[in-house]
């Protein structure tokens, strides 16, 4: 299997051929997943960026990797240079504590080091688990715990979050910066905010990562203990993009008691683990249905996923969570489809999970 060393050998290669007058060549935050490769490149001529990263793509070709990401800077420390090639998020030069983070970002007040913030990305390896309905309610029972929580949707394509929440209002710009939207004492930002009638979303990779940039250096997010984000589901751009900007990421996996989900869960895992991000815990969602009429749980979609996945991950199950809708009904003033009451049985298990994150993280 492709190992970073091999990706960084091909490139130091490449760099001593393309770029010879320049010794100086340096290669940060490789990432290596099936098929796809991201690193930041340091100190490659603006001349010489295009065609190193055609060979370098062209290189590991032969070796099966079927996507190579670079983000160019030309030197250590210094932002990407103008009009550099397509993905030009960033990165920061090593031995940075915050390597990794968009050129820009290194200062931003949640992402430099040190600054407290909890970052936790909720993923998946399927669609439709419920991650998104799993960051929503963990993020108000954080809130309703006394932490100033946020939610950064990264579904970019598949914006859910606000509607899941009720949010029809959209986000005011205060001096030029977008001010978030408040509901259920979260912050909330998403790409939902910023499209007409619900029309789809034609934006291409690059576009992504700049969008999950911008959620950082356009938002004006005040202080925060948490900021949680709903990825989309598996192991594509945005959770790589989630890698390079924000490098301590902790993330929290959802899967479904099915085996088969369970399993293609843990190749999010494993992402998670081959990204150094610490994983929290599995949260198994649809565990069971209650029965109305004898009280007894029934277990509809299988059972043992999650359990499983969390052996494998080394981690906790932080709850199993059983179907089950809000008792929530459009009337009511603070009307959300997907978020559970305090009170809800559902909205209980959210709260005893917000215990064991805090728990977790420490903040
Ligand atoms: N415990 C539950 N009980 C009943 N319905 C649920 C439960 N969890 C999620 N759902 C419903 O399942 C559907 C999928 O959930 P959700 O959108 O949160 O999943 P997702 O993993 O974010 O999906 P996607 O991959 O499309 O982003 C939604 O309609 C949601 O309301
Ligand atoms: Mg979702």
């Amino acid at each position: 299997m492709l190992t970073r060393e091999d990706v960084l050998a091909a490139a130091e290669a490449i760099a001593a051929e393309y770029n010879s007058a320049d010794s100086t060549a340096a290669f940060r935050d490789i990432v290596v997943k099936e098929g796809q490769v991201a690193m930041t490149v340091v100190g490659i001529s603006e001349a010489a960026q295009p065609s190193f990263e055609a060979a370098l793509r062209q290189a590991l070709a032969e070796r099966g990797v079927e996507k190579v990401h670079c983000r160019f800077r030309t030197s250590e420390g210094q932002t990407p240079a103008a009009g550099s090639t397509q993905q030009s998020q960033g990165g920061a030069a090593s031995g940075n504590p915050v390597q990794g983070h968009g050129a820009g970002l290194e200062e931003h007040p949640l992402l430099r080091a040190g600054s407290g913030v909890q970052f936790i990305a909720i993923a998946s390896g399927k669609g439709g688990v419920g991650k998104s309905t799993v960051t929503v309610n963990l993020a108000v029972a954080l809130a309703r715990k006394g932490k100033r929580v946020g939610i950064i949707d990264a579904d970019i394509y598949g914006f859910s979050v606000p509607d899941m929440m009720g949010i029809d209002e959209r986000p005011e710009v205060v001096n030029e910066r977008v001010i978030p939207i408040k509901k259920f004492g979260v912050s909330v930002m998403s790409m939902g905010f910023f499209v007409e009638d619900n029309a789809p979303i034609v934006w291409r990779g690059p576009m992504l990562g700049k969008m999950l940039r911008n959620f950082f250096a356009e938002i004006e997010w005040g202080e925060l203990d948490y900021l949680l984000l709903d990825l989309p589901p598996g192991t594509g751009d945005v959770a790589m993009d989630v890698h390079q900007i924000i490098p301590q990421s902790k993330e929290i996996i959802v899967t479904t008691p099915h085996a088969t989900a369970a399993f293609v869960a843990a190749r999010a895992g494993a992402m998670a683990i081959k990204t150094e991000h610490e994983i929290i815990g599995v949260i198994e969602n649809m565990s069971y249905y209650v029965c109305s009429k004898c009280g007894e749980p029934e277990y509809i979609f299988g059972r043992g996923g999650g359990g499983k996945l969390a052996e494998s991950l080394n981690t906790e199950m932080l709850a199993q969570i059983p179907l089950g809708q809000p008792d929530n009904h459009p009337s009511e003033p603070d009307f959300s489809p997907s978020v559970y009451k305090a009170q809800h049985p559902i909205g209980q298990i959210y709260l005893e999970v917000a215990d064991k994150v805090i728990a977790s993280c420490g903040v």
